[in-house]
């Protein structure tokens, strides 16, 4: 375990959390993505989270729309009542996400210069990492700053953070992290890394780049994230997301499954079919990161087919429900969920 951790870490290692530490004998924790209100008002959600997680993290709350309504007001409800149910009992709380381009409220569109950008980064990391110092013990630090189509010259995607700090805001915002917490788990969290495409292996290099120079000027950061946010009818290039997790096992780096869910509105629609071949593509892309690592979690965006963000985006031509996660809407075993059990297990020795 040390290995995959990197000698460097040793003292870092007594306060990980009890996930990215457990055994090389046990299995791997699993965890999923939840709402808020369900977690207190639907006893057949909070059974579901209870019977299967070791770790939730918010789907939302830690998102600026959510916590900043206004540039001085911090709204910590719904991560304090997450952060709650966590405790309550006994599971690990992943804090997602301190700074991305996505779900920004609109005041921060007025942040006009890199000494306005650099004080709302600082001030806000400060504020959210101190409130939940030794309580959220990892965090994405950064979500997605990987372009989607990235180039040598233009390798990290434009965002507020991008346009005035440059590239530089991934660094400060790790460093702002781990200054404020230096127990814990620093994150980059990003997506389609698994794909057969060109934009998916531009994406593995840009990728790589970014952590390679990150760990060669000793930025604090501890593990990647993929978020796993997979398309069937995108082939997923096993042997290169492979490689791309040994690369980054040898740099030291620990690997998440953030985010997984499948993407079925490519897929035909009757329902066992559907659940079948959403199991097949899972099992396809762990299977995959698993060649090369033990993965530190396996967390799905959500649990149940009654809480997905996928019809936001992806709804289905047949007009049928999506079916992206391990439970369906009445929070029944599906294969998907048979798939991520045998997968966390089989890293029982
Ligand atoms: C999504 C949530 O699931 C939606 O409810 C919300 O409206 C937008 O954000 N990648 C991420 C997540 O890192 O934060 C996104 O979550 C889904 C894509």
């Amino acid at each position: 375990m040390l290995g995959a951790l990197g000698t460097g870490t040793l003292p870092y290692l007594a306060a990980l959390p009890a996930y990215a530490k457990t055994p090389a004998m046990a299995a791997i924790p699993y965890g999923a993505a939840v709402r808020t209100d369900p977690l207190y008002d639907d006893p057949a959600y909070k059974k579901a989270i209870l019977d299967h997680c070791q770790i939730i993290v918010g789907e939302g709350g830690l998102k600026w729309i959510d916590l900043r309504p206004d540039r001085h007001i911090f709204d910590f409800t719904q991560p304090d009542r997450q952060l709650a149910f966590a405790e309550e009992h006994g599971l690990e709380m992943r804090g997602h996400t301190l700074i991305w381009y996505g779900a920004m409220p609109e005041w921060t569109e007025t942040i006009a210069s890199a000494e306005e950008a650099r004080f709302e980064l600082v001030s806000h990391i400060e504020t959210v990492v101190g409130r939940y110092r030794g309580r959220i013990r990892s965090w994405d630090v950064c979500n997605e700053p990987i372009a989607d189509n990235p180039t040598r010259d233009a390798p990290i995607r434009d965002s507020v953070w991008q346009r005035h700090l440059g590239r530089d805001y991934i660094e400060l915002a790790l460093r702002t992290t781990a200054a404020i917490d230096p127990d814990a788990r620093l994150v980059i969290n990003d997506y389609d890394i698994e794909q057969a495409t060109d934009s998916g292996r531009a994406k593995r290099k840009a990728f790589l780049d970014l952590v390679r120079d990150l760990k060669a000027r000793d930025v604090p950061l501890h593990a990647v994230g993929l978020q796993g946010h997979i398309r069937p009818d995108i082939p997923i290039d096993r042997s290169g997301l492979t490689a791309f997790v040994a690369e980054l096992d040898a740099m030291g780096l620990g690997v998440l499954v953030t985010e997984l869910d499948v993407i079925d509105d490519s897929l035909p629609g009757p329902v066992a079919e559907r659940d079948a071949a959403v199991a097949a593509v899972a099992k396809e892309f762990l299977e995959a990161i698993g060649a090369a690592c033990r993965p530190e979690a396996v967390v799905t965006w959500g649990i149940s087919d009654r809480f997905t963000w996928v019809p936001i985006w992806f709804t289905r031509g047949d007009g049928m429900p999506n079916r992206p996660l391990p439970l369906d809407a009445d929070y029944q075993k599906k294969p998907m969920m048979q798939v991520i059990e045998d997968f966390t297990r089989s890293f029982n020795q």
